[in-house]
């Protein structure tokens, strides 16, 4: 970073306050306000249609609020283009994944970079991600079309990586996929975890999401009806599975 301007009491992290959006007249969101802490994975889960997606799609730039405020380490997000958000360290891996599938892995990964990193050691950058996907690696010249669905998320979460987000925000990262591939992917995401990135993580698949993040949030028809950190929230299982309209769990 050239110049940091943010000021010391700054709050260190993702906030988002305030925050009203939808896609015509009546907003999706409305006075959404919540934080990710530095080092934190936060997670808001909440049933199809909850507004999930349009509040991922609006901490990156690609949607307008018409209130709020949405601010990384002190400093605002609003009114930034997506691509200069992500040059802010703010990533997203969308719920379509957005993977080229008629290019190879190896070429996927390329783009991803030469967009999000231009200048950077590429070497290192791909090296890392080979790492943390070996999957990848051994994949690198197959069509990415031709990779499983749990290997897809692996490469657009990749690719996400290789703009060295300092937040990433993952949409249903486990969307269609078996729960052993599932267990993968938040494994990935748990050496991220110790890495000390900071995540926010939407998820209709609750259980999963609930145990993991530090903190979670349900969110139904836009609004934040519960909430609290992993211990409250995972204890309190057949809460949040009422509000996602989910049966109780079997005991
Ligand atoms: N591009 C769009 N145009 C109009 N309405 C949309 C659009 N995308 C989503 N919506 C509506 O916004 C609400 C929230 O959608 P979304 O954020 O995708 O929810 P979730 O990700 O939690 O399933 C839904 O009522 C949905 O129909
Ligand atoms: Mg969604």
């Amino acid at each position: 970073m050239a110049h940091d301007t943010t000021h010391d009491t700054a709050f260190a992290g993702l906030a988002v306050d305030g925050l009203t959006v939808g896609y015509g007249k009546a907003p999706v969101l409305e006075g959404l306000s919540l934080t990710v802490p530095r080092g934190k994975v936060v997670a808001v889960v909440g049933p199809n249609g909850a507004g999930k997606s349009t509040l991922v799609r609006t901490i990156s730039g690609l949607l307008r609020p018409t209130a709020g405020r949405i601010d990384y380490d002190g400093e605002s997000l609003l009114r930034r283009r997506p691509d200069l958000v992500a040059r802010h360290g703010v990533l997203m891996v969308p719920e379509t994944r957005d993977i080229f599938g008629g290019m190879s892995v190896w070429e996927n990964l390329k783009v991803a970079f030469d967009n999000l990193d231009p200048g950077g050691d590429e070497a290192a950058a791909f090296e890392r991600v080979y790492t943390l996907f070996p999957i990848l690696r051994e994949r690198r010249e197959q069509l990415a079309g031709n990779l499983s669905g749990g290997q897809q998320q692996m490469l657009a979460i990749a690719r996400a990586l290789l703009g060295r987000p300092k937040l990433l925000m993952l949409d249903e990262p486990s969307l269609g996929l078996a729960r052993i591939v599932i267990r993968d992917i938040y494994a990935a995401l748990q050496v991220l975890r110790e890495q000390g990135l900071t995540v926010l993580l939407v998820e209709q698949n609750a259980t999963m999401a609930v145990a993991f993040a530090d903190h979670s949030l349900v969110l139904v028809n836009g609004r934040i009806v519960l909430q609290g950190p992993r211990e409250t929230m995972a204890g309190n299982e057949d809460m949040v599975r009422h509000y996602l309209g989910a049966p109780p769990a079997a005991r």
